[in-house]
């Protein structure tokens, strides 16, 4: 006669040994993963900027202050426009800065942020906000742009 004890014990542990085995995995898995070395990941360092639509004429891209971060100084947005994205800042009243929000290491788009820092979320290459590498893997600064300000709107001459 068999003991129908032994084999539930033996499933009951082995199923125990099984999700401490998946869960261990996962673990290594996910802090391997942490902090952002996923393309697409967030970094842990840095949050997102808000995105903003800029509008494409001639050869500028157009970008409305109100509503987003640009509207106080110190804030900062990504924006998207059908000529490419770009990082602009604002650092006084009518100064602005607009850079490429493309990653000079391996073509991220640079979305994050960490106080006056660009974090590119791919592997944590910072720029400051004129787009100068600060830490890399990155070794080329980010290209900028020429703009202008009036009427509430950013104008990056392309
Ligand atoms: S793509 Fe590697 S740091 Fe941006």
């Amino acid at each position: 006669m068999s003991n129908p004890s032994v084999p539930v014990s033996r499933r009951r542990f082995c199923a125990g040994v099984c999700q401490a085995a998946s869960g261990a995995t996962f673990a290594t898995i996910f802090s391997a993963c942490d902090g952002g070395s996923s393309p697409t990941g967030p970094s842990a360092m840095a949050s997102q900027l808000g995105t903003v639509s800029g509008r494409l004429a001639g050869s500028t891209v157009q970008v409305t202050v109100a509503g987003s971060a640009l509207a106080d100084v110190g804030g900062a947005v990504l924006v998207e426009s059908n000529a490419g994205v770009f990082l602009v800042s604002r650092g006084g009243e009518s100064a602005f800065t607009a850079v490429e929000a493309v990653c000079t290491h391996e073509g991220c788009t640079v979305n994050g942020a960490a106080g006056d820092m660009y974090v590119c979320p791919c592997h944590r290459s910072r720029y400051n906000r004129a787009g100068k590498v600060v830490n890399g893997p990155a070794t080329a600064n980010l290209r900028q742009y020429s703009s202008s300000f009036a009427n509430g709107v950013v104008t990056i001459s392309l």
